[in-house]
């Protein structure tokens, strides 16, 4: 089933955002998020990879290293990036990452009771959620909601 809304007489698709979450550890998250990514990429669907756990292995997994002066999720959570500055390419073109990066821990640990934190990710994903027919997101072990 596709998302979209309708706008006057036009219709946008809107990709379809699944978040894989379990807050016990080792519980497979990871390798259910690059392996779906993947499989509905294989398919021919615009898939983007969210790694928002600050271990960062779905992107690692996919070869996305970062350096230093590379924007990553953390940049956009703490502002000033947009989440389109940090989307890299992965080996097939319909196949995009999103890194989170270790820095991911210190906003985890900063902004654990801020109730706008939560809202934060969603509003950036909006921002590109047209361009892709699916957004998985790989979350860290612990997440509270
Ligand atoms: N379906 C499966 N069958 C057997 N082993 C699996 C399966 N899925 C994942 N594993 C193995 O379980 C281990 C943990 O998997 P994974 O890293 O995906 O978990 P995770 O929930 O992302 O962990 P974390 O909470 O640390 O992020 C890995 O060694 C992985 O190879
Ligand atoms: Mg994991």
């Amino acid at each position: 089933m596709e998302c979209a809304i309708r706008i006057g007489r036009g219709v946008i698709s809107l990709g379809r955002i699944i978040a894989i979450g379990n807050r016990k550890g080792g519980s497979g998250k990871t390798t259910t998020s690059v392996n779906l990514s993947a499989a509905l990429a294989h398919k021919g669907r615009n898939v983007l990879l969210v790694d928002a756990d600050p271990q960062g292995h779905s992107a690692l997994s996919l070869g996305t290293h970062v350096t230093p002066e590379q924007k990553t999720l953390f940049d956009v959570l703490v502002g000033g990036v947009g989440l389109q500055e940090t989307v890299r390419d992965t080996y097939l073109s319909t196949f995009h990452v999103i890194p989170g990066g270790s820095k991911l821990a210190t906003f985890e640990r900063d902004h654990a009771t801020d109730p706008a934190a939560k809202l934060m990710l969603a509003d950036q994903l909006d921002s590109v959620r047209e361009q892709y027919d699916y957004v998985l997101i790989d979350t860290p072990p612990r997440l509270a909601s």
